[in-house]
């Protein structure tokens, strides 16, 4: 068994947007064409409660969710029961050649690097007439994502990383082009790959929930690296700039409903 490591993932922050994070997640489901009994496994499973869903909405003879991530299977275990299980495991190396019937990953695999070899391994992993179904976030472009860079970039926040190397945006570093996900899938042997790039229009109470949006996400890599003090002080100067980004480019006022445009690309395939 893997030693648990340390980590900066929070269910509680995490799940404040449950009912946003969910769309996409239902979206993924929807392009899933039925089969009877699937055998399925849910890769990056997080706290595992849409992983459950999968038990009856794909009628499936078995769930498996998994995770690198201690502090979300703690509660995805408290989940499991007959037919539903979860593990501990590193989704980049996951490779169970002809094992399942759908392998399905939302909003995971932005965190693994060379998505082409790990596609390939997910693709493998699929049993005859199999189905992959992956949604990743593509919204590094958004000031949430470039503010928090930016941020990184300058002191006394930049000395205070490892050779002075803010840690990367993943989804920046790792998320290709709608467009070359489809390609990679027909070149791994699907006929016909379905691959979308959308929009999701989330509408938060106003915009400084969009810091508290990425402080379950995307600033868990500053609240891993930083010293708690030094956190607390980029995530102050950071909620400062973001709103004052936000207030100039889209209007956007403290307090006041605020439409967080949020890119996404799904992608499916049978084998
Ligand atoms: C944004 S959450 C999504 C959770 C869940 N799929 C959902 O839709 O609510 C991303 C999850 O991926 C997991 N993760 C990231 N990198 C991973 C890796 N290399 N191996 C396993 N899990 C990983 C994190 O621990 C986290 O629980």
């Amino acid at each position: 068994m893997p030693t648990p490591i340390p980590s900066p993932w929070d269910p509680q922050q995490y799940d404040r947007f449950k009912v946003e994070r969910s769309k996409p997640f239902d979206d993924l489901v929807a392009l899933l064409r039925p089969r009877p009994a699937p055998h399925v496994v849910d890769l990056g499973c997080g706290t595992g409660e849409l992983t459950a869903t999968l038990l009856e909405r794909l009628g499936a003879a078995e769930v498996l969710g998994l995770d690198n991530a201690e502090t979300m299977l703690a509660e995805a275990r408290g989940r499991a029961g007959v037919r539903l299980r979860f593990g501990h495991a590193d989704i980049a190396a996951f490779y169970e050649p002809g094992a399942w019937d759908i392998v399905l990953s939302n909003a995971a695999l932005q965190w693994v690097p060379d998505h082409a070899a790990t596609l390939a391994h997910w693709v493998a992993s699929l049993a005859p007439g199999g189905q992959l179904a992956v949604q990743v976030p593509a919204n590094a472009d958004h000031p949430t994502h470039l503010v928090a860079d930016e941020l990184a970039h300058e002191e006394p926040f930049r000395s205070a990383f490892a050779h002075g190397r803010p840690p990367p945006d993943v989804v920046a570093a790792n998320v290709l082009a709608p467009e070359r996900y489809a390609a990679l899938l027909y070149n791994l042997g699907i006929p016909d790959p379905q691959v979308r790039l959308q929009v999701y229009c989330h509408l938060l109470d106003g915009p400084e929930q969009a810091v508290e949006w990425v402080k379950g996400t995307t600033l868990n890599r500053f609240k891993a690296a930083l010293p708690a003090a030094l956190y607390a002080e980029f995530l102050a100067c950071y909620r400062e700039r973001l709103l004052a980004r936000l207030a100039r480019d889209a209007g956007a006022v403290e307090g006041r409903p605020y439409l967080y445009p949020f890119k996404r690309i799904l992608m499916w395939g049978q084998a």
